[in-house]
């Protein structure tokens, strides 16, 4: 098969995958990733392929689409073997796809610069008005508060902590969302990342204006 026949079809069964999610991996954040991560290899590198195939199949493994990351793995290289896609690509694609995950402030280091960038793309999702938007959707989903200023940020997570924990979504900000800025790994990332993180610190200035709260308050987690 071509590779422009194998993406097609990759499309179609991500599709699948993701289109019932409304917790932040829906298949327009599939798209939006794949986007990015072109982008970025525009101006970096990699292997096109590689870097789209990964990118379509990140979030497949994720457990909130396949129950667990295990049976989501196992998904995924089923769908590239019966797709006759070549060993090494296999080996490169399941590495980005087990990686990818930022669970509960573990920072995975990507081996390769195919990684580094589908990574750097998903980051970059997470941040500025669309990670905003996916924030206030997933803690609508999860029923959690858009704040509480009577529950602390966390500092440290276990998943479990991560995943079940009682937070808000402005406690989010601070527990995720203002990290990514430093931890992009390709110069056209961190580029990306500097302007939509100043995006985010605007939006949370004006939120605790408007709250009436004093910003010292808040203010040392965004430096
Ligand atoms: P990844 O795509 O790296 O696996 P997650 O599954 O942790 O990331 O999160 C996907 C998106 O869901 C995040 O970008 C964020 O907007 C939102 N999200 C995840 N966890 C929380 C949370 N505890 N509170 C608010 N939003 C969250
Ligand atoms: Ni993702």
């Amino acid at each position: 098969m071509e590779n422009v026949e194998i993406i097609k079809k990759a499309k179609d069964f991500v599709k699948e995958q993701h289109w019932n999610d409304y917790s932040g991996h829906d298949w327009w954040h599939i798209m939006r990733v794949t986007n990015t991560a072109k982008a970025i290899s525009i101006q970096e590198g990699g292997n096109d392929f590689i870097i789209e195939l990964a990118a379509l199949l990140h979030d497949v493994a994720d457990e909130k689409i396949s129950g667990s990351e295990e049976e989501g793995l196992l998904k995924v290289s089923k769908w590239l073997k019966e797709n006759d896609v070549e060993g090494r690509i296999i080996s490169a694609v399941i590495e980005i796809v087990t990686t990818i995950s930022f669970k509960g402030g573990n920072l995975k280091h990507m081996n390769t610069i195919e990684g580094k960038i589908v990574q750097d793309a998903d980051r970059l999702d997470a941040m500025g008005a669309i990670g905003i938007a996916r924030t206030f959707a997933y803690s609508g989903a999860k029923d959690h508060p858009i704040y509480d200023p009577d529950l602390p940020v966390r500092d440290h997570m276990t998943h479990e902590e991560y995943r079940h924990g009682k937070g808000s979504a402005i406690n989010h900000f601070h527990e995720k969302l203002l990290k990514l800025k430093d931890a992009m790994n390709t110069e056209y990332g961190k580029r990306l990342a500097e302007e939509r993180h100043e995006y985010m610190i605007k939006f949370l200035d004006q939120f605790f204006l408007e709250w009436g709260n004093d910003k010292k308050n808040f203010r040392p987690y965004c430096q």
